[in-house]
């Protein structure tokens, strides 16, 4: 069946206000809830805060007083529902789980886009990505045993594998060669400024969690992990939002935004395993409607075109949750040494990389490397997950 966000009616702006009983959702359970349930959460926090800070950003640059208006009321809906969907978050998790959530969001939901991507260019740079998401991962699950004495498995279930992907210590490199080319408005498949800002916006709230949550520790190797990883996705930010065309309008912008929230409560609704959050997400794509009408108006008033022009004719196939082992095991097995060089990719450590990894190591191993040694000294061994098998890079192997 096919669904065209543009010719749907929503709930009318009036009526989408919450009162304080509405806005206190219940959690999902921490124990017995889908961890998939729990990354459509996360991933959807990430795309409305980007809903937030996107319009904060055009309001600074909008001149008129009623345009600031109506986004200004648009805007606090969309701070309500960012409020209803993290909230559904379970308060007694601790924030190391959290943060193997976030990490299994950005493996799971990246390696997905990536498999879905026409544009091979863009197709490179989520493959690039996801590696290190995937190793990220792992430094955590390491933190976890350590410093809460429980498995990784106990968050990401059997759904996501726990090992090395590329080395966190190798994914320091020169800020120049993380900025990607941008796709090409005009001849870009719609599906693709949808993957782009889809994985700009987890990959920003990620890094906005790990720059806050950081400091919070008082384990000197927790606040030295997070300080490490914290910057590598920064990173990933600027990898990511380079993809996007920087010609399109600021109400073009707006337009492929509230059209990408409508595709992602979409796609999660028609995913959802659990009912009651699948009536949030159902909600939520009414008052999305709504907002991409708005969106719609302005585009068609001050750049004179048509949304038709832009956007997709109907909602591409749903963003999907599911396990991608095999997937990732064989980019381990053929990506795992790439790094950047401007814009494109190479194998080898060249000049501008070393000299990065000199400057930033200072002679000292990075964090993420002493984790897992001093996990394997206060466990006996490292912490893994591999249910598929053995790890795809013999020098990377297990071993006891
Ligand atoms: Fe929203
Ligand atoms: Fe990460
Ligand atoms: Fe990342
Ligand atoms: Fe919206």
């Amino acid at each position: 069946m096919t669904f065209n966000p543009l010719r749907e009616r929503g709930v009318p702006l009036d009526d989408q206000l919450r009162n304080w009983r509405e806005l206190n959702v219940e959690p999902i359970d921490p124990d017995h809830a889908d961890p998939y349930t729990r990354c459509r959460i996360i991933a959807m926090n990430g795309i409305e805060t980007e809903a937030i800070f996107f319009s904060h950003h055009l309001a600074r640059h909008c001149p008129e007083i009623e345009l600031k208006q109506q986004l200004a009321r648009v805007r606090y809906i969309e701070a309500q529902q960012q409020k209803v969907v993290n909230w559904l978050l379970p308060g007694v998790s601790s924030v190391l789980e959290t943060t193997l959530a976030y990490e299994q969001v950005a493996v799971d939901l990246t390696a997905w886009v990536a498999r879905m991507e026409p544009d091979g260019y863009l197709k490179q740079a989520f493959e690039f990505g996801v590696l290190e998401d995937f190793d990220h991962l792992y430094r955590y699950a390491n933190l976890y045993e350590m410093i809460e004495h429980r498995k990784a498995e106990k968050i990401v279930d059997q759904l996501t594998e726990v090992m090395p992907g590329r080395p966190t210590y190798l994914q320091h490199r020169d800020p120049m060669d993380n900025v990607r080319e941008p796709y090409d408005r005009n001849n870009t498949a719609p599906i693709s400024k949808l993957h782009a800002l889809t994985i700009t916006a987890a990959e920003q709230q990620t890094m906005n969690f790990y720059m806050n949550v950081g400091p919070m520790y008082m384990e000197p190797i927790a606040r030295r992990l997070y300080q490490e990883i914290a910057l590598i996705e920064e990173e990933h930010v600027t990898h990511y939002e380079s993809l996007v065309d920087p010609g399109e309008s600021w109400w073009e912008m707006l337009l492929n935004h509230e059209y990408n929230e409508c595709y992602m409560y979409h796609s999660f609704m028609e995913t959802e395993s659990d009912p009651r959050v699948k009536n949030i997400w159902e909600l939520h794509l009414n008052m999305e409607l709504e907002h991409l009408r708005l969106a719609a108006e302005l585009f068609k008033r001050h750049d004179g075109r048509e949304p038709e022009e832009v956007c997709a004719p109907e909602l591409p196939a749903p963003v999907t949750f599911e396990p991608n082992k095999a997937y990732l095991r064989e980019l381990i097995a053929t990506q795992i040494d790439f790094t950047t060089l401007g814009t494109g990719y190479v194998q080898d450590a060249h000049e501008r990389f070393q000299k990065m990894q000199d400057a930033i190591m200072g002679g000292d191993k990075a964090p993420s490397e002493q984790v897992i040694e001093e996990n394997r000294a206060k466990s006996g061994q490292e912490y893994r997950l591999q249910t598929e098998g053995e790890h795809p890079v013999g020098s990377l192997a297990f071993r006891r």
